[in-house]
Parts: C-alpha cells; sequence; structure tokens
C-alpha cells in the first residue's frame, strides 16, 4: 500500500509503547522525524527522551524496550539504537517496492492524481479566504500572493480529501463607494439607464479622478457624502450604479483569475454580510462584551494594549452609526461556522493584518462561536519587492498592474524559450505549441517563486531568476516533468499505458534513493495539511527531480529503456513514469500545469 511511511511508524511504535509502558503513557506522532542525514537511517524516533522524563527511567532503557517491542519487519530493518537513546530506523528496499508497486494507474476522471493515496484523518469543511481585493481599485501584488497561496493551499487540503470553500472577501461596501458612483454619475450617466454597458479601462485612474474630484469640490463631496447615505439605505438607483461598478471591478478581477486558471473562487463580499451585522454585534452584546467607548461600541480584550498600555478595542461600530470591517469580519466568521458548518477557517492575508486576526480570533473565541474543534488560521505573507529589494512599483512610482506583471512574465517566457530553441535542432515547434508552452512556464514561474520562499519573508521579484532553467525554479522543474516524458516517447513508449501490476524492484543505490523520495511524498502533503507551508512542497519536488536526475545519470545511475531483462527494464520505466506523475501531481497541487514537451 502506497501511504504515509510515517504515520505508519508512528502507529507501530503507538503500539510499542502501549504494550512496554501501559495504555496511558503518553504518545506523540511528532517523534517520528526524517533523519536529517541518510548516513544514519530515513527516520528517527526521538520520544526515548520525554518518555523518560515522564516514566522516570532512563532513555537508552527506554529506546532498548522500544527496540524489542516494536513491530517494523515489513517496514524497516531493526531500528538501531543511537546516542543517549534515538532509534535510526531504515526502510527496506522490499518495503519500498511494495508500497511502489502498489500505485494504481492514474484515473482519468479525477481533478487530482492521488496516486492511490488515501487519507484516513478525518475530513472536514474549510473555509479559505483568499485573494479578497478592494473593489474600489486594481488588484495589487499583495492580492496575487495572497491568490497564489491560497489556490496552493486550497488543492492540497482538496487533494487530501477534505471540503474547500474559497472565498474572496471583496472590498465592495464603505465610504469610498460614495465617491466612486459620484464619478460614475458625472462621467459614465449613461450607466443608470444602461449598467452592463460600463467598461472601464483603468480601475486605478478612475478612481485617481474620483479622489481629485473629491478633494477638489464641495459640491462633489457632499454629493459623494449623500451617495453613501443613498446606498446604506437601500435606494434602487444608487445600488444599480454601485452594482455596476463592483460588477465592472470583478471583471478585472476575474481576467486575472481566468489567466492564473483560478476556477473556484466563490466572490462573497463585504456586502454579502451587511444584512447580518447588526444582529451580530447583538449577539454579542448579549453575551456581555460590548462596551461603548468614546460613542463607538467595543469589544476588549486581554492581552491587547495600545502603545501606551492602555486596554486597546477592538471597535465594532463607530461612533456615527457605522459598521466597519472588524464587524463584517465578524459576521463572515459567523456564516462560515454556522451555515458552511466550516471547522477551519484559514485566511490568506498579508502580515500588516496580524493585529485585525489576532483580535478577531480572540473574540470569538472569547464569544464560544467556535468549539475547540475549530481551528482560525491567519497564513500571514510578507511583501514582494521590487528586484532591486525596494517595494514593488512602477518606474514612475505606480501600482504595477497585475495584468501587465503577468504577461510580461509569459512574454519573457517566450524569449527564454526562443533563445534555447536555437541551441537545439532536433526540436521544432509550431508557433501554437510555443505560445502554450510561454504561458505554462511564465506563469508558472511567478506561481512558484512566489511559493518557494517561506510565507513570511518578504521576496524580490526577480523575472531573470525565475525564469532560469537552473535552480529550484518552475522552468527548471517543468523543463525535469517533459524530460522524463520524453524517454517514454524516444523509446516508443506509452508510459500512460504501462501495465499498473508490473512489480517494482529496487536494487540500485540511485534506484533506492529516487524510490525514498517518491515515497515522501504522501507524508510531505500531510505535513502541509497540517502547517500549511506550500514551500515545502517545492522543496521536496527539486530533490525528487535530483533523485531522477542521478537515477536516469549514464554514469551514476542505471540503463532505462536499454535494461535488460524485460522485467527490469518494465520496473525501471514505471518509477519513470511514476516520477512523472508524483511531479505532475505536486506542481498542479502549486496550481502549475505541467507540458509534455519543452
Ligand atoms: N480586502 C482586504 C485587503 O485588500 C483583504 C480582506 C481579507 N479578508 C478578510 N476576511 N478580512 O486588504
Amino acid at each position: 500500500m502506497f501511504s504515509n511511511s510515517m504515520q505508519r511508524l508512528g502507529d507501530r511504535f503507538r503500539q510499542a509503547v502501549q504494550m512496554s509502558f501501559g495504555d496511558e503513557c503518553p504518545f506523540d506522532e511528532q517523534w517520528i522525524k526524517p533523519c536529517n542525514d541518510p548516513r544514519f537511517g530515513d527516520y528517527q524516533f526521538n520520544g526515548a527522551l520525554p518518555l523518560a522524563k515522564s516514566l522516570k527511567k532512563k532513555p537508552r532503557d527506554i529506546a532498548e524496550t522500544l527496540a524489542a517491542a516494536v513491530e517494523l519487519g515489513d517496514i524497516s530493518a531493526p531500528p538501531e539504537i543511537a546516542g543517549p537513546g534515538f532509534l535510526n530506523i531504515r526502510l527496506t528496499d522490499a518495503y519500498l517496492a511494495e508500497a511502489l508497486t502498489s500505485i494504481p494507474a492514474e484515473q482519468a476522471d479525477s481533478e487530482y492524481d492521488r496516486l492511490g493515496l488515501q487519507f484516513d484523518d478525518e475530513t472536514e469543511t474549510v473555509v479559505v479566504d483568499m485573494s479578497s481585493p478592494n473593489l474600489a481599485k486594481e488588484m495589487h501584488v499583495g492580492h496575487l500572493r495572497s491568490t497564489v497561496i491560497g489556490e496552493s493551499v486550497a488543492r492540497i487540503l482538496e487533494f487530501a480529501g477534505h471540503t474547500v470553500e474559497r472565498v474572496n472577501h471583496v472590498g465592495d461596501w464603505g465610504t469610498q463607494f460614495g465617491m466612486l458612483i459620484t464619478q460614475l454619475r458625472d462621467v459614465n450617466p449613461q450607466v443608470i439607464s444602461d449598467p452592463d454597458s460600463l467598461a472601464i479601462g483603468d480601475l486605478e485612474a478612475f478612481y485617481v479622478e474620483a479622489k481629485k474630484a473629491f478633494d477638489g469640490s464641495k459640491d462633489f463631496a457632499d454629493r459623494a457624502r449623500q451617495a453613501v447615505v443613498q446606498l446604506q439605505s437601500g435606494d434602487e438607483e444608487t445600488l444599480a450604479v454601485w452594482r455596476a461598478f463592483c460588477n465592472e471591478s470583478l471583471r478585472h478581477c476575474h481576467a486575472i483569475y481566468d489567466l492564473l486558471r483560478i476556477s473556484k473562487l466563490v466572490d462573497r463580499g463585504e456586502s454579502f454580510y451587511n444584512e447580518q451585522l447588526a444582529a451580530t454585534v447583538q449577539e454579542l452584546t448579549d453575551a456581555g462584551m460590548v462596551e461603548t467607548s468614546d460613542g463607538a461600541e467595543c469589544i476588549f480584550l486581554d492581552d491587547f494594549k495600545n502603545r501606551d498600555g492602555n486596554p486597546l478595542p477592538m471597535i465594532v461600530r463607530k461612533s456615527d452609526g457605522g459598521f466597519n470591517y472588524s464587524a463584517t469580519d465578524l459576521a463572515a466568521v459567523r456564516h462560515r461556522l454556522r451555515v458552511i458548518g466550516a471547522t477551519r477557517l484559514i485566511y490568506v492575508v498579508g502580515i500588516p493584518q496580524q493585529q485585525h486576526f489576532a483580535m478577531l480570533f480572540a473574540a470569538i473565541r472569547k464569544s464560544g462561536w467556535a468549539g475547540s474543534n475549530v481551528r482560525l488560521e491567519h497564513l500571514a505573507f510578507g511583501s514582494m519587492l521590487g528586484a532591486d529589494g525596494k517595494p514593488f512599483k512602477t518606474r514612475d512610482g505606480g501600482t504595477v498592474k497585475l495584468k501587465n506583471l503577468l504577461e510580461e512574465a509569459v512574454q519573457a517566457a517566450r524569449t527564454a524559450i526562443d533563445e534555447r530553441q536555437g541551441d537545439d535542432d532536433d526540436r521544432a515547434l509550431s508557433e501554437s505549441q510555443k505560445q502554450a508552452i510561454s504561458e505554462a512556464v511564465g506563469l508558472g514561474a511567478v506561481k512558484y517563486a512566489d511559493l518557494t520562499h517561506s510565507l513570511t519573508t518578504d521576496y524580490r521579484f526577480d523575472m531573470k531568476q525565475m525564469l532560469s532553467f537552473e535552480g529550484n525554479t518552475a522552468p527548471y522543474m517543468l523543463y525535469a516533468y517533459a524530460r522524463i516524458r520524453s524517454i517514454g516517447r524516444k523509446a516508443g513508449i506509452d508510459f500512460d499505458t504501462l501495465p499498473s501490476d508490473a512489480p517494482i524492484t529496487i536494487e540500485h543505490d540511485s534506484e533506492v534513493a529516487l524510490a525514498k523520495m517518491i515515497a515522501r511524498f504522501p507524508e510531505v502533503i500531510s505535513q502541509i495539511v497540517r502547517d500549511l507551508r506550500p514551500n515545502v512542497l517545492t522543496e521536496y519536488l527539486y530533490e525528487l527531480s535530483k533523485a531522477f536526475s542521478r537515477f536516469y545519470d549514464r554514469r551514476h545511475g542505471v540503463r532505462i529503456t536499454d535494461a535488460e531483462p524485460e522485467s527490469t527494464r518494465m520496473s525501471r520505466l514505471r518509477l519513470c513514469q511514476i516520477t512523472a506523475r508524483t511531479i505532475k501531481s505536486g506542481l498542479y497541487l502549486l496550481g502549475i500545469d505541467t507540458i509534455e514537451q519543452m
């Protein structure tokens, strides 16, 4: 069975611990770790030290007891005791061969190629709050990060069997819409009679013009304020203009989502919760959580202080009676818990909103709305900087339009591909093939570069580096995939029709190393499901493709298409095919489409 080796080892050690020290003895899955140094083994059990503490015994004695008790015959060689009481575990070739042989053929009708993996953890409903730009303006790079990270996390959770709802919590409400509505009425009066006709080429410029009018004319500002009042009181005509604006802005967003192949994002903006705000705050008031302070309704939470050390309130209703961003987020949590039935809420939002989410989560905990099984997580990310390390801006200091950025990446990929074509004459690609490759490589490069960095670090957007065929980049990974696929083509073999029951044998050390890398895929996924770090997957894929390169190398690796006897050839071809499937599946989990030829 192809499954999570770490989890299997964990189960066996749990049994051994309970058998040796009683059913009540504590056990922690985290005591099984991959070995840092493969010379010592593949995994390590390091629970003897904590167990020694709680059982008041010597770690070495515990290690010896467990080494004798644990049943690992079908997985590994007998564990070796090292240092103060670590147990080193080395998977057997037979275990690896059996695990890989059991991988079934790809299911054609499934979105994900799970390689036959089954996740026996309980599944849950997860909401991923992602992308979520403000509709008043153009999407910016922060939203690109949120979109790319959110999509990857959502796919990984779905892969592991969870039900995921991706929510686009767009900013479609607030006083700035009064200004935009007034500008629309002045500049595009036809929008009133024909809202669908609205087309704004440049949302950013439109916003700037509206702001200029607002700051420059008292009459305009008065009308803008009035529009806010009309909007809030549900005036039909005002709502129609507002809706026309939001729809147009959403069209801009969706042009980008289409380009990025983001298809399951549900637009459910702030305005969706308007009707629920009063009831939400009322419920918290009834629970005694809301106090009036300086005319505003506030929630005071322990541990939140301002710079002067005074309590820092979470304002939910301003002194003018308007509900705010926090109130909307409280209502959204309520909806997600009660209507959607989610038990895990993930917010993919930049670091600057850390305090907002910390307070939101504290308020939710205090309210008792979320049971102890509910996880609330702010997946905070750092900034994307320009190649010079400065904030990401156009040359004249403006915001970079995402659409332009992505198109530039595709263009740059095209240039890189044309240059490579020059060196290699036997690959004649058609114009449409080149275009498809450029899109996959260009967009893949942007996504991959974003996901290779640990989330909280700022990183430089460096087109040259992300399009390089060397290092841990999308082009490298896509090329690694295409190359494996071409091995099959060159040998006249269709990988997709290899008999999926042909036994895999593991002999050569490059084969062992490759098999071990493939076998790690399930635990990598499980880890990300737990701690939501997609860069663990990019690192894994890079290591996997390096292991493949060694296996395929004429000098350090093995013969493949001309291997003998036939059973060995078949085994190695299957290893190629499974490696390709793992890379393809992994890249898909990062939101990246593979290409068959490069
Ligand atoms: N619209 C916000 C922004 O552009 C992000 C919203 C994040 N999601 C949320 N539920 N607060 O900064």
